[in-house]
């Protein structure tokens, strides 16, 4: 399953850290790492030093504006589909021939939505115009993988929005297991995956606890549902059109009657956004983004339950113990 020509993007390996995230680092609890060398635990969640560089900057130099759009997930749980839809719904007046010219059929959706912690990796102190420029004509839009503590005052203090996606653990550590494996070096990828399925659970897998990142947003998200929209992958796979027009009505941009039942818009967007669309797409079949990853990485099964030929029954019900205990009490569960 490991490829030889890992291809992991450079933002997640060690180098290119600034001397001042170095002297940082010093003073965190580290650990050997999966997929990367090591992760740092930095404000209760554990990241490659790349991702840790970039949330610092991050919350150091990042103004929100009142119209942004930040979308949030845990990685593997639906993010480039997200873009896409978000993507396709906010610049709908700008792009509306959804099937011969949009962006969307030409550009991988991580190329025309910026990761926030990505761009403040490569730029430390702060946005550059042409990076912003890129996401959207008159809405910025983003993406980050910040836990809800992580994000900067900025986000939190104006009025932008926040959609967060999440997606069933079991499916998205599975796909997380078989990104890493796609992409990463050998020597990083050691650990068998009943070891990794308990880091996963004890919370110190990468980017983990991944239920206090899920319940940090639905927590922001049942005190201001104004500000958080939240929304499982399940639900948006099982009802796609429900989902996006409350995503619309959420952002501030409702489909008009109009825009819904002549135009049949709604069913455009999330056509042209859909797995077998996007997959099919010469620039997601054989494109490189320009950090090095190819775009067919992000493109799988796209499936709710894809995990039944990964995982055992055992490893399964491990996941949902900690799943219960970790959500118990919440108001939240994952459907599957
Ligand atoms: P699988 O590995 O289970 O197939 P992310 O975009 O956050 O990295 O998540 C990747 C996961 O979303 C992969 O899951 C991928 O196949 C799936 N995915 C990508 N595009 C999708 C789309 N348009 N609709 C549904 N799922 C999609």
């Amino acid at each position: 399953m490991t490829n030889s020509n890992a291809s992991l993007p450079v933002y997640l390996g060690d180098e290119g850290m600034t001397e001042e995230i170095k002297d940082m680092m010093t003073s965190l609890p580290r650990q050997k790492g999966w997929m990367v060398n090591h992760t740092y635990q930095f404000q209760g969640f554990w990241l490659p030093p790349s991702l840790l560089q970039g949330t610092i900057n991050c919350q150091k130099h990042f103004q929100a504006q009142d119209s942004d759009v930040i979308l949030v997930t845990n990685p593997k749980s639906g993010t480039t589909w997200l873009k896409a839809l978000i993507f396709a719904l906010i610049n709908r007046n700008k792009f509306h021939d959804c099937q011969h010219q949009h962006p969307l059929l030409t550009h991988n959706p991580h190329s025309l939505v910026s990761f926030l912690e990505g761009v403040y990796y490569n730029y430390p102190h702060g946005l550059p115009d042409d990076v912003v420029s890129s996401s959207s004509s008159c809405t910025r839009f983003f993406n980050t993988h910040m836990a809800h503590v992580s994000l900067p005052d900025s986000i939190k203090g104006s009025s932008c929005k926040i959609v967060y996606c999440c997606r069933n653990p079991k499916d998205m550590f599975v796909s997380l297991w078989h990104f890493g494996h796609k992409l990463a070096s050998q020597e990083t990828l050691v650990c068998p995956i009943e070891e990794a399925v308990k880091l996963f659970c004890e919370g110190s897998f990468i980017g983990g606890p991944f239920w206090d990142h899920v319940l940090g947003y639905w927590e922001a998200s049942q005190k201001n549902p104004d500000k958080v929209f939240f929304v499982t992958y399940e639900e948006m796979k099982e009802r796609p059109r429900t989902h996006l027009k409350r995503m619309a009505d959420f952002l501030g941009c409702s489909f008009t009657k109009e825009e819904e039942e002549e135009k049949g818009m709604v069913d455009e967007i999330i056509r042209l956004c859909s797995f077998e669309s996007l997959s099919n797409l010469e620039v997601n079949r054989k494109g490189k983004l320009p950090n090095g990853i190819e775009t067919n990485a992000f493109f799988r099964k796209g499936q709710i339950e894809g995990w039944r030929d990964t995982l055992t029954d055992s490893l399964a019900e491990e996941i949902d113990r900690t799943s219960e205990q970790k959500l118990h009490g919440s108001g939240f569960k994952f459907q599957c």
